[in-house]
């Protein structure tokens, strides 16, 4: 069934930290296999997007400022697709507004191509739902992270490049979220290309680790039960060569934070504590002219 179209679409694009990742190995194509456990926050960049008399893609970026051409915006990219993909004229006008920073770990951008995916199936009257196939390999063939950012769950286990998505339902209270992003960008694909290769018995710890944490969000454990599961394997590659983010990492341990660490490739890192004034205390110790700091939480509902 598809649905009626709509003229214009706000949508927003929350961005994501990844509470775990473990890579488990490299692929035949170049990737990494992962187990991820992606969290959405409540930082996020907004999109508007309106059909226009005028065929084309026109794309408006404001807020922060993206050191792309208009047409390697991968919001560009994410439409152009679309369209491709189910065979419709472009005539569309997107407004982005950036707030998340790019280069930081929090999927931004995914999260923005995911969101004009999104507004394009309203803006068209395509049933996100019954196309979910052909839209999933839209999103993974945009980047690993994008079809994360088309579920609708705060939390999701992924597996593969990050596309094998199995939600979680977090019960309980959850932690307050302070982040930080050092003010230097960390680019992915060096990251993983800088990796060295972990050991079979490590790595099967890890996963038990995984499972764990998986669990104990589940069973709504309070945070000091599973801040030891934390991991982040892209720490190793990143913090000998990024000294912005192992200045942040080491600032937000000095200031009493009890679960740290850096998110996805970097370079942002954050700290989950179990209360707001714990949070606070601790983002005003990090306010240091080069870092963005936010004070954000698990996003329940986007
Ligand atoms: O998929 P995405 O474009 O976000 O990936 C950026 C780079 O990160 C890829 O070119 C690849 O080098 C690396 N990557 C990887 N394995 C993943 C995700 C990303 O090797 N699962």
């Amino acid at each position: 069934m598809s649905r009626e179209p709509m003229r214009s679409v706000t949508i927003k694009a929350p961005a994501k930290i990844n509470l775990f990742l473990e890579v488990t190995g490299k692929r035949p194509d170049g990737y990494h296999d992962l187990a991820t456990l992606f969290a959405r926050i409540s930082l996020s960049d907004d999109l508007t997007l309106r059909r226009t008399a005028k065929a084309g893609i026109e794309l408006k970026v404001s807020g922060d400022p993206l050191p792309v051409k208009k047409e390697d915006n991968i919001v560009y990219k994410a439409a152009a697709a679309f369209f491709e993909a189910f065979g419709i004229k472009p005539a569309v006008e997107i407004k982005l507004v950036k707030k998340v920073p790019a280069g930081a770990g929090l999927g931004g951008g995914s999260s923005d191509a995911a969101a004009a995916l999104k507004g394009l199936c309203r803006l068209y009257g395509v049933d996100a739902g019954r196309n979910r196939g052909k839209l999933g390999a839209v999103a993974l063939a945009l980047g690993s992270d994008v079809p994360f950012f088309l579920t609708e769950g705060a939390f999701s286990a992924g597996t593969g490049r990050g596309e094998l998505l199995v939600p979680v339902r977090a019960k309980g209270r959850l932690p307050r979220i302070v982040l930080v992003y050092p003010g230097v960008p960390v680019p992915t694909g060096p990251v993983y290309r800088a990796l060295r290769p972990s050991a079979p018995g490590e790595i099967a710890a890890n996963l038990k680790k995984f499972q764990l944490l998986i669990r104990s969000l589940k069973s709504g454990r309070p945070l000091a039960d599973w801040a030891p599961l934390l991991f982040n394997r892209l720490e190793e590659p990143v913090l000998p060569d990024h000294p912005a983010v192992m200045r942040a990492r080491k600032y937000l341990i000095g200031a009493g934070a009890p679960a740290v660490l850096m998110s996805g490739s970097g370079a942002s890192v954050f700290a989950l504590t179990e209360s707001r004034s714990d949070a606070a205390k601790i983002s005003k110790i990090l306010k240091k002219p080069d870092f963005k700091v936010f004070l954000v939480d698990f996003l329940l509902k986007s």
